[in-house]
């Protein structure tokens, strides 16, 4: 056991139906709906060979977004052929979570045999929505389908699903209640630098947060503030642009269009507490990029900001002075 959890080190796999909870959600190209990024795929393989390599009949379970505004999931197809080159050995897909063809499946399979089943978010009682519309207790996610249907085929439960573990779904808390459960090495391993940083982190301590994940990254700047760990926070991406908004800064009439339409207008206002409070921790880019009429990247300063543009990255001088941040720091989370 580390941190309370189980790890793999206690099970015998041999002969074992593994259910393994993995995160290969990658960046999707939404023209062509081939993977822009394999780096996830990559991170669950040592975990996956070990289940293998011991004996156990893999069953992978994973979601995949096809944008994050949630918009649409994607199949989980293209990530089995991934996951197979990288092992070097077959990996089974099939489009299917929970029906018969996918029961089938996992009951066929030998030991040593990876089956990578279809999005666990075809499931309805996986979706995000759903999980913050309804909030299922644990006890009644043991009830969905997924877990009722799944459960009874497997020995093992392994969440190795660090990045998604903050979700509140079936496939990520429903299977613990009924399986005997472990985590998995990367999830582990994440477990423990994580909380490195959150308990002693070396000083300075640095967090950049950017990206247009908005809500996770606003908790997660107010935690690491509020706790101390964070001596500086780094910022770019829309979670720059909507702080320099709270400032009462211009970032261009297609940043604010592109914040409207994705709903997070209503973060203007409430991150302005933070900067109230920790507004001398929180650092914001001194100027920033954007691509000009013909498509060139082009750099204003905060304050000169032309009025019609998106921005799409930091400035030149943010990147000099972050730069800087980042090499006198001990600690750099991003
Ligand atoms: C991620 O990409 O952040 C994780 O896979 C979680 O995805 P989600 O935000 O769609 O739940």
């Amino acid at each position: 056991m580390r941190f309370g959890i189980h790890t793999l080190d206690e099970f015998d796999l041999a002969g074992k139906t593994v259910l393994c909870r993995v995160d290969i959600n990658q960046p999707v190209d939404q023209k062509t709906g081939t993977l822009k990024s394999i780096n996830r795929i990559q991170a669950c393989v040592p975990t996956v060979r070990e289940l293998a390599d011991g004996g156990a009949k893999v069953v992978l379970l994973a979601h995949q977004g096809s944008d994050i505004e949630y918009k649409n999931f994607y199949t989980t197809a293209p990530h089995a052929k991934v996951l197979a080159d990288l092992l070097g050995r077959d990996v089974r897909f099939l489009d299917d979570v929970t029906g018969p063809a996918a029961r089938e499946a996992i009951r066929s399979l030998e030991n040593g045999e990876i089956l990578l089943l279809d999005n666990v978010r075809f499931c309805a009682e996986e979706q995000t929505l759903f999980e913050m519309k309804l909030n299922l207790t644990h006890e009644q996610q043991a009830k969905t389908q997924v877990v009722t249907k799944l459960a009874p085929l497997a020995d093992l439960y392994v969440c190795d699903a660090f990045a998604a573990a903050h979700r509140d779904q079936p496939s990520l808390c429903g299977f613990e209640q009924v399986l005997p459960s472990a985590m998995g090495r990367l999830f582990e391993q994440e477990f423990c630098v994580i909380s490195g940083v959150m308990e002693s982190p070396a000083r300075p301590c640095v967090f950049v947060l950017g990206g247009a994940k908005i809500s996770d990254a606003f908790l997660m700047m107010e935690t690491v503030l509020k706790s101390g760990a964070a001596d500086l926070v780094l910022t770019g991406g829309l979670v720059a642009q909507i702080l320099l908004l709270a400032k009462g800064e211009q970032v261009g009439s297609g940043s604010l269009e592109f914040i409207r339409k994705s709903n997070y207008e209503s973060f203007i206002e409430s991150s302005r507490p933070l900067l109230a409070q920790y507004g001398e921790r929180i650092i914001l880019p001194v100027d920033v990029a954007y691509l000009d009429e013909s498509g060139k990247r082009a750099e204003a300063e905060i304050g000169a900001v032309p009025a019609d543009i998106c921005v799409m990255d930091i400035g030149s001088k943010t990147a000099a002075d972050y730069r800087e941040r980042i090499l006198a720091a001990k600690t750099v989370f991003v």
